[in-house]
């Protein structure tokens, strides 16, 4: 993919000086001093923008022009687990309505729902837990698209259940979801970010996996693993220009949330539990967490890496 000069944004010698080193370090050469000089004259056709302007990863154009509307995710192709509900949903909708493409990839629904966002949406039947599963889903999103510059990584479930009660199924099965599962596709996604010379990666954690909640405990340390990981991976990948953010949701109305309420004996006492720890005193929209991930997603965010954005309408301890 052609990477585009942005009129904003950081140091781009720098930047290319610290993808020469890294790409030496891979190949295990010895590390030497690199010259600003011979960082542009052994500039490849995509470094060529770095002469003429600031680098910034997947940036087509940002600096709309006078009448013109300005897309934030213009040209770029992005795969979205759990794509087909929720939040996934949300955030494809949004980035499609800012010039990107997509690849839904769910268990349930994946083609219905692309074939409902219409245009620049395409969906793959994925299971995030199964490791040949996710392989031939991510090729497929990467041929579909004609390449892998974004992932979003939101299939997950949630199990609130005393700890006495929860089985080691349910244990294994809520990790092997909502930490495994990014695990799989990041690791499946990587070949493809690499090839298109860095992209983003979004993980949705929780507020679950930043601070504790009683009766959640699978779920918690699953997305507090999840919330590690993202850290992890930012440090991992700063050098090959793949920024890893993670957006930590608080209770927010989505199917998820739908079933956990229609699960419990008394709806109404669980809806004011949830509400009872939102400063802003309701839940949170699909659309609200989708634009802290378009955020996480887009050259706005260009040195944001290893971060947390959590939407959650302000959490109040209890
Ligand atoms: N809704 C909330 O209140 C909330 C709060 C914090 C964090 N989150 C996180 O946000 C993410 C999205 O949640 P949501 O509310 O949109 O949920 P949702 O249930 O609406 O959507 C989740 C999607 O994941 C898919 N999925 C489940 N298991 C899968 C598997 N094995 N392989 C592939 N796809 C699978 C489902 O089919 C579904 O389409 C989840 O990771 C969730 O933990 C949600």
């Amino acid at each position: 993919m052609q990477i585009e000069p942005c009129g904003r944004g950081g140091d781009p010698v720098h930047r290319h000086l610290l993808l020469a080193q890294h790409r030496n370090r891979r190949a295990g050469t010895i590390i030497k001093p690199i010259s600003v000089a011979s960082v542009i004259s052994s500039a490849t056709p995509v470094d060529a923008s770095l002469r003429d302007g600031h680098l910034m990863e997947g940036c087509r154009p940002c600096n709309g022009q006078q009448g013109q509307v300005r897309m934030r995710m213009h040209g770029r192709r992005v795969a979205i687990t759990g794509g087909s509900s929720g939040i996934g949903l949300e955030t494809a909708r949004l980035f499609i309505a800012e010039g990107a493409r997509v690849a839904l990839l769910d268990l349930n629904g994946s083609e219905a729902a692309a074939s409902a966002l219409g245009h620049g949406a395409s969906g793959i039947l994925c299971d995030v837990t199964s490791e040949a599963s996710v392989q031939a889903a991510v090729e497929a999103a990467g041929q579909a698209l004609g390449g892998l510059d974004g992932l979003v990584n939101s299939a997950g479930v949630s199990l609130w259940r005393p700890l006495a009660e929860t089985s080691y199924e349910d244990w294994r099965r809520v990790h092997a979801i909502d930490l495994d599962g990014p695990f799989l596709v990041t690791r499946a996604a990587l070949r493809l970010l690499r090839a298109a010379g860095g992209g983003t990666i979004v993980n949705l954690a929780s507020g679950a996996g930043m601070r504790p909640l009683p009766n959640l405990g699978a779920y918690c340390s699953a997305k507090a693993g999840l919330v590690m990981l993202t850290r992890a991976l930012a440090l991992e990948f700063a050098a090959e220009n793949i920024r890893v953010n993670a957006v930590a949701p608080g209770p927010i109305h989505t199917p998820m949330l739908e079933r956990t309420l229609t699960r419990v004996p008394d709806r109404e006492a669980k809806m004011q539990e949830f509400l009872a720890r939102v400063g802003m005193g309701r839940l949170g929209t699909a659309e609200e967490v989708a634009r802290a991930v378009l955020f996480l997603s887009c050259a706005e965010s260009s040195f944001t890496t290893g971060g947390v954005i959590e939407v959650d309408g302000g959490r109040v301890q209890i």
